[in-house]
């Protein structure tokens, strides 16, 4: 055994925890800049109840609603260019994956003065990041504890994600009132995505003994939790321990990697537009059935534990583990092919082309050998 785990996030967590984001957030700046998508959070009040928590604790606060689900590298140029003019030395991200990439990736940006673009395609290493706050509404991305940042390119859809420790929030605030009202489509695919990671996780390259203990109660929490979340959304208890998984699995990712399945739905995201979640319970079980054989005793354990099984029987086979996640996909209505989705056969070529390119690194962590024809049969089974 021989590894590093380090994770420098101060994890604030449980149900009122928003109320200390003032404390935290005096404690790195002066001025701080919220970040988020869309009008939802202001028009609900939420972003004026944590400006009136940044107040009371002495400091001024602006705020930047112009982010998309699957955030612009444009989008996040116009945060730069606002939180340098307003002179923000402090960046709140509030809001699920797509809010705190791009909060991290302007925290990059007013640090370092020049172009993200080149340290997001891996050709730079980033050095440098203002301090972040992340408060996630979701559960969700694990972005809150991750030191990636995944930003769309509006002119080629290249999505790569960059991973830098400078882009470790300072502190990650996990409130579980903010989650009662997620919609049930947001509640599926965010789910899904903290099973994608924790399967990932756990069978990638880089897995180390501290991501294998989160990612199996990541998993189990997700097997029990999540069809629950969704019928019955207002639940604390429920949403409290779907925040744990995510917050399990953003641990895992970060200390681990991710494999091509989140290669794949990267690049689909960025040619598509699609929901990161959804596109990953369409492309789970082909990515789980062509790297099985490389490490089949923990293709076991995944099947099982979303089943909330105590151990594995002795009869147990991986194609089990994969027919168990497919019901469970099924369960929670995300059983969407890539086809009804918006990706054409036609894709398929650039597809390879990109998850081989700058994706290439989640390839290289999957435990199997992965091809372009691997790709193929995988985009063949999953369309
Ligand atoms: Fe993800």
């Amino acid at each position: 055994m021989n590894f590093d785990f380090k994770i420098p996030v101060n994890v604030a967590f449980g149900a009122g925890k928003l109320s200390t984001v003032g404390e935290y957030t005096k404690q790195y700046g002066k001025k701080a800049l919220i970040v988020t998508t869309g009008p939802f959070f202001k028009e609900s009040g939420l972003i004026d109840r944590i400006q009136g928590y940044i107040k009371e604790a002495g400091i001024s606060s602006e705020y930047f609603l112009e982010v998309s689900p699957n955030p612009h590298r444009s989008e996040a140029n116009v945060g730069i260019e606002l939180a340098k003019k307003m002179g923000c030395d402090v960046i709140i991200g509030l809001g699920g994956g797509s809010a705190m990439d791009a909060a991290k990736c302007i925290a990059v940006g007013v640090a370092q003065k020049d172009d993200i673009w080149p340290y997001w395609m891996g050709e730079k290493d980033i050095f440098a990041a203002l301090p972040i706050i992340a408060i996630t509404t979701t559960s969700g991305t694990g972005s809150h504890v991750t030191r990636y940042s995944v930003i769309t390119n509006d002119e080629t859809l290249e999505k790569p994600g960059a991973g830098s420790e400078f882009m470790y929030a300072k502190v990650a605030i996990v409130d579980p009132e903010l989650m009662l009202t997620v919609p049930k489509a947001i509640t599926a695919a965010t789910g899904f995505d903290v099973l994608a990671h924790s399967i990932e996780a756990y069978t990638c390259n880089d897995a180390i003994p501290f991501t294998d203990l989160y990612c199996e109660q990541a998993i189990r929490l997700t097997g029990k939790y999540l069809p629950i979340a969704l019928a019955d959304g207002s639940n604390l208890e429920v949403r409290e321990n779907m925040a744990l998984a995510d917050t399990y699995a953003g641990y895992s990712i970060t200390a681990a990697m991710v494999t091509l399945c989140h290669g794949l739905s990267h690049v689909v995201c960025g040619i598509g537009n699609l929901v990161h979640g959804t596109s990953l319970a369409a492309l789970t079980p082909a990515s789980m059935r062509h790297s099985m054989s490389a490490n089949p005793e923990k293709y076991k354990n995944i099947g099982c534990w979303l089943k909330g099984m105590d151990s594995v029987p002795a009869d147990w086979t991986t194609e089990d583990s994969v027919k168990v996640v497919e019901e469970f996909i099924s369960a929670i209505g995300l059983n969407v092919p890539l086809g009804k989705q918006g990706i054409k056969e036609s894709d398929f070529d650039r597809i390879i082309e990109e998850t081989m390119g700058y994706m290439g690194g989640a390839c290289d962590c999957d435990p199997a050998e992965i091809s372009a024809a691997d790709i193929r049969k995988v985009l063949e089974a999953s369309i």
